[in-house]
């Protein structure tokens, strides 16, 4: 569906000559209909990655390609391949803004009108397991995993191929994290979308991940379908985050 082809993005330090390689000669392909998981530590290049991909930010080398044969979902509204969903739900909300407002926003800035789009931000609550009862309320009247619950619902509303949620469970807590888990696997089945997943805890993608690919400094460490990755590791860097991980 999406191939990355020894995808770069480096940048110039401050001093002369310096550069960081934030993602360095990554390549990996997405799937119709899959979840693929893309682990690392915090700096190891996960977000410009994701922002590389869904365009924020250009390549310094490398090809970023969608197949041709790809269909558009076939909606009344309008819609987008791919949709971003963020860390912060307090950074990508408007705070005066109604519930109802913040999941119609980008039909609206299609020009899809308001009237019309009000008709679906329940089924979009509905979509993400909330009750009508948030279509009014502020952010500030809902808790960490509800907005970010309402977030999930923006996205879905251009029913996009691929959602890509950039460490959205990192500040939940675990409960709250595997529900959230939950019902991103069933969006996956029920929209027939790919999710690109971020996160840096490699022991929760077990069972709900297809796909894993560990980075490091911008380097793909290990990837593969993530079973394998996770019962015979090959790097020993992914066997590094295992074994840390075990003893939390
Ligand atoms: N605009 C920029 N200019 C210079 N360096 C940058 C820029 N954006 C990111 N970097 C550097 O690129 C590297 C990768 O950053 P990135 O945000 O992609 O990491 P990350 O894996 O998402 O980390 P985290 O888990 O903390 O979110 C870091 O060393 C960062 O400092
Ligand atoms: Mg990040």
């Amino acid at each position: 569906m999406l191939r990355v082809e020894e995808v770069s993005k480096h940048y110039a330090g401050s001093e002369k000559g310096q550069i960081t390689k934030a993602v360095d000669k990554v390549s990996l392909t997405l799937h119709p209909n899959e979840i693929f998981a893309l682990i690392g530590e915090s700096g190891s290049g996960k977000s410009t990655l994701a922002e590389l991909i869904v365009g924020l930010q250009q390549p310094t080398s490398g090809l970023i390609t969608w197949a041709n044969n790809l269909q558009a979902p076939k909606k009344d509204r309008p819609t987008s391949r791919i949709q971003l969903v963020f860390q912060n739900p307090d950074r990508s909300m408007n705070p005066y803004w109604r519930v109802k407002d913040i999941i119609t926003e980008p039909l609206r800035l299609s020009r899809y009108p308001k009237k019309k789009a009000y008709v679906h931000a329940e089924e979009l609550l509905a979509k993400v397991k909330l009750s009508a009862d948030f279509l009014e309320r502020y952010p500030a009247e809902c808790s960490g995993g509800q907005k970010q619950r309402i977030a999930v619902a923006r996205a879905l509303s251009m029913s996009p191929l691929l959602l890509v949620a950039d460490e959205i469970t990192s500040a939940l807590d675990p409960t709250i994290e595997d529900e959230m888990l939950q019902l991103l696997l069933s969006l996956k089945r029920s929209e027939g979308m790919s999710i690109l997943y971020i996160t840096h805890r490699l022991e929760t993608i077990s069972g709900f991940a297809d796909q894993v690919a560990v980075m490091k400094d911008g380097v793909i460490q290990e990837l593969g379908d993530t079973r394998t990755v996770l019962t015979e590791p090959k790097s020993e860097y992914t066997k590094a985050l295992l074994n840390a991980a075990a003893y939390k």
